[in-house]
């Protein structure tokens, strides 16, 4: 039976070309750590982490190299902005479409005091922008909001919000788990403190790394949540100052760098193709899982595809989703996520909690041949389920 991939929004598969043999490199023929040994192997992988960093800051519009910290991964990302930044008494504003990455730290955080307020959304998870003004305030502490919903796909006004919170002064932190890579991101434009993304999604690389990024005026409120060595200021037992070392403590992921590099290489030739194509693809399922919707399902999320990602959900009316989930597995080869995707309070607002719904999420690579055939395959099950 054919296997057709449709869960890239839990990871890209397949990686970029290159991710692979870049990890083996460093493993098989590099091997040293950077910072810390004073020889030419180690001064070469200090340069090509450096060289990752600007890439990264490149991609994104960043403040500056120095500014990009490697993190074990996006959550780790989040919970170093969030937990770094807010104290007893704050008050922040954020989305119900936000991921449990996002809203568990800030359950945490209610325990000791930190209040949460939520934008208010619409049923296809669309963010009530004439009403989100009157939530953000010079007392508000922070702005956490998710680039994109990895439930729906439905794409988050980043611009309008940040300029919402630069005029109050207020810090804008973005969850870009499911677009960095895969939908165009500026920090400077989106007036963004502070951003964190994984290295395994849209990017195309390696799980186990994430990225930070964060302004110099941000990075001095943070209080890092990891000490330790950095390989710098080694007479000192207090954190460094500096950025990335700051942020920075113990050894990093170099295998996940050297594959991350070779990831960015490949997206800062072909990036700007693949996210034209991809949005093609995401539009195309779109339509063709949109034309079954008399035939028994519904499509969540926008219907504005300008502001879609390539994840399209759908709530089967008259069958379990888990159930639909498992047989388009086990009958057609589809690979999907079904249930509620790590995000109640996204399938709170879209109607389709506590059921759930089943996720397709497409990748920069995915055909639309393989669309087709998935629009068949959910067509089938549905007549089936008329018979
Ligand atoms: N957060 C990832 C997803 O949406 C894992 O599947």
């Amino acid at each position: 039976m054919r296997k057709v991939y449709m869960d890239n929004g839990a990871t890209s598969y397949p990686k970029a070309p290159g991710v692979g043999e870049a990890m083996a490199d460093y493993i098989l023929n590099v091997g040293c750590n950077i910072g810390r040994g004073g020889y030419t192997e180690a001064y070469d992988a200090a340069a090509l982490v450096l060289e990752t960093r600007e890439q990264l800051n490149r991609m994104v519009h960043g403040p500056g190299a120095r500014n990009v910290i490697f993190t074990p991964g996006s959550t780790h990302s989040l919970n170093y902005l969030i937990k770094g930044l807010l104290k007893p008494g704050d008050r922040v504003v954020t989305s119900p479409m936000e991921h449990n990455s996002v809203l568990r730290p800030l359950t945490q955080l209610a325990g000791q005091g930190v209040e949460t307020v939520y934008f208010p959304c619409n049923d296809k998870g669309e963010l009530l922008l004439d009403r989100a003004e009157e939530l953000i305030t010079a007392e508000t502490a922070a702005v956490i909001l998710t680039h994109a919903s990895n439930v729906c796909g439905t794409v988050m006004p980043l611009e309008q919000v940040g300029a919402l919170c630069r005029a109050k002064g207020v810090a804008f932190l973005v969850d870009a788990s499911q677009t960095a890579g895969a939908v165009a991101i500026d920090m400077e434009a989106m007036h963004i403190d502070g951003l964190a993304f994984p290295g395994h999604k849209g990017l195309l690389g390696p799980q186990g790394i994430g990225i930070m990024v964060v302004t110099d005026a941000l990075a001095q409120r943070l209080t890092p949540l990891v000490s330790g060595g950095t390989g710098s200021f080694s007479d000192r037992l207090t954190v460094p100052d500096v950025l990335p070392d700051r942020f920075e403590a113990g050894t990093l992921n170099l295998p996940g760098v050297y594959g991350l590099h070779a990831a960015l290489t490949y997206l800062e030739q072909e990036g700007a193709a693949l996210r034209e194509r991809e949005h093609k693809v995401a539009c195309h399922l779109w339509h063709r899982l949109k034309e079954l919707e008399e035939d028994g399902i519904r499509v969540v999320g926008t219907d504005n595809l300008e502001m879609h990602t390539g994840v399209v959900s759908i709530h089967f009316l008259h069958a379990d989703d888990g159930e639909m989930a498992f047989r388009l597995e086990q009958e057609f080869g589809i690979d999907t996520r079904c249930g509620l995707h790590c995000a109640p309070l996204a399938h709170q607002t879209l109607g389709t909690f506590p059921q759930g719904t089943v996720r397709f999420s497409i990748g920069p690579f995915t055909t639309f041949e393989e669309v087709d055939y998935v629009q068949g395959a959910v067509e089938q099950l549905l007549q089936e389920g008329r018979s």
